[in-house]
């Protein structure tokens, strides 16, 4: 088989290298990839926005299977697009997409199908927003409505703030049109825990849990990013949570998006709260999370092509999953400044560390090829991944890579993992 991922972070690395171990795909192509997608598949030179370029390409090249990965082209309807040219697209359409690229649309989702969230209001008038935050309890979260490449959320601890978050989104444009709308929500507390799933517009079957690290710097502090490092498992849960959160959340959120018409399948990204009540969902995602993949997928035995068949062909119900009982952890290299401004073209050293070593994995997110060296290219530069018995060892493992890896202004956090 023909199989293309689209998209060119860490998070396609990690599929495309899961995905070259399936011994059915002869060949893999990666649009646009990276340095390191470029030694297991035949990197394209398109944007993963090019919805008419990837299309294209794929009936061209007779492409088997796409994989569409990040949350922008999946908005935008790139499933449905290929599929109505006829190729075989894995990921959810536009319609079902809506659970991650709208809040509002998953807020009201959750709301009628009494899935448990924070309660909520939404507004498309700035004074309403205004009058509301003046009434409500302190600390308060307002959201843009609209994907903002994860930063359009505020965590607004006086009603000073909040009513600028408010302002800065409704009239002054500081995340464009996905702010014109605004969620405006109650503060939840707990750890919080990622549950990554396939699904297959019927099915829905959890994967390992992970957690990531949102700040760029240490004790979690300084701006949020895309994530600086991942553990997996997240945390340890018992049948019996599993069975919960199964239960009062997958499954229905899975049966509620069939019942409004829009079936979900590919990977959904439950980013939850571990509350005092029980689980409450914070986020949806419509795709795998970028560093969560990273640390997820290293930890699956099973064959990642047969999975994806399976979400396809409604048949992920019967389908054997097999997952290691390891730890993992993946700690983001970033450019210095990032997720501020940052300079690019810098030589990586130091690569060669995890070649021929069992259990350490280098992911590539933004890198190139310039002039036969591997140069940064991007924010977030690479993620090393380290697999163990422990989650003592996997952090501990990750950290010795990391420091035999170089480029100039380089910047990790040093406690992945560590914190949670
Ligand atoms: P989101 O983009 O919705 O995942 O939000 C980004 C981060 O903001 C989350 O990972 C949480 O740490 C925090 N957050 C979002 N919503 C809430 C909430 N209702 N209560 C507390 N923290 C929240
Ligand atoms: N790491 C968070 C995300 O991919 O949305």
């Amino acid at each position: 088989m023909k199989v293309m991922v689209v998209g060119g972070g860490g998070r396609e690395h990690a599929i495309v290298w899961k995905l070259s171990q399936s011994s059915r795909i002869s060949e893999l192509f990666c649009a646009p990839g990276n340095a390191g997608t470029a030694i297991l598949a035949k990197n394209v030179p398109l944007k993963a926005t090019d919805l008419e370029g990837v299309r294209d390409f794929a009936l061209r090249e007779k492409i088997d299977l796409v994989v569409v990965a990040p949350d922008d082209p999946l908005a935008m309807g790139m499933v449905d697009m290929l599929q109505a040219a006829g190729i075989k697209a894995f990921g959810p359409n536009a319609a079902a997409a809506r659970i991650e690229a709208s809040k509002a649309f998953a807020k009201n989702l959750m709301k009628k199908y009494n899935i448990p969230t924070a309660a909520y209001e939404i507004f498309s008038d700035q004074q309403a927003a205004l009058d509301y935050v003046n009434n409500c309890q302190m600390p308060v979260v307002i959201k843009a409505d609209g994907l903002a490449l994860g930063k359009g959320v505020i965590i607004a601890e006086d009603r000073e703030t909040a009513k600028q978050a408010v302002k800065g989104m409704m009239s002054e444009g500081v995340f464009g049109n996905a702010g014109r709308t605004v969620v405006i929500e109650e503060f939840l507390r707990g750890p919080e825990l990622t549950v990554l799933a396939f699904a297959d517009g019927t099915n829905v079957r959890a994967m390992v849990s992970s957690r990531d690290h949102k700040r760029a710097l240490d004790g979690d502090k300084g701006l949020n990013t895309g994530g600086m490092g991942a553990i997996a498992p997240g945390t340890e849960l018992s049948d019996q949570d599993i069975k919960r959160m199964h239960d009062e959340i997958f499954q229905p959120t899975i049966d509620a998006m069939r019942s409004e018409g829009s079936p979900f399948s590919g990977i959904i990204y439950f980013g939850l709260m571990l509350t005092a009540d029980g689980p409450k969902v914070i986020e949806y995602n419509a795709r795998f999370g970028d560093p969560e993949a990273q640390v997820v997928l290293p930890l699956l035995k099973s064959d990642l092509l047969d999975i994806f068949e399976a979400c396809m062909d409604n048949s992920l119900g019967s389908q054997e999953i097999v997952w290691s009982d390891k730890h993992a952890c993946v700690v983001v290299m970033a450019s210095g400044g990032y997720p501020g401004s940052y300079n690019t073209g810098k030589t990586i050293s130091g690569l060669e560390c995890a070649d021929r070593m069992t259990d350490v994995y280098i992911f590539h997110a933004g890198t190139k090829v310039d002039n036969g060296n591997v140069v940064t290219s991007g924010g977030r530069v690479l993620g090393v991944t380290a697999i163990a018995e422990t989650k003592e060892q996997a952090i501990d493992r990750a950290y010795e890579f990391v420091q035999q890896i170089s480029f100039d202004k380089a910047h990790y956090r040093t406690d992945i993992g560590r914190t949670c």
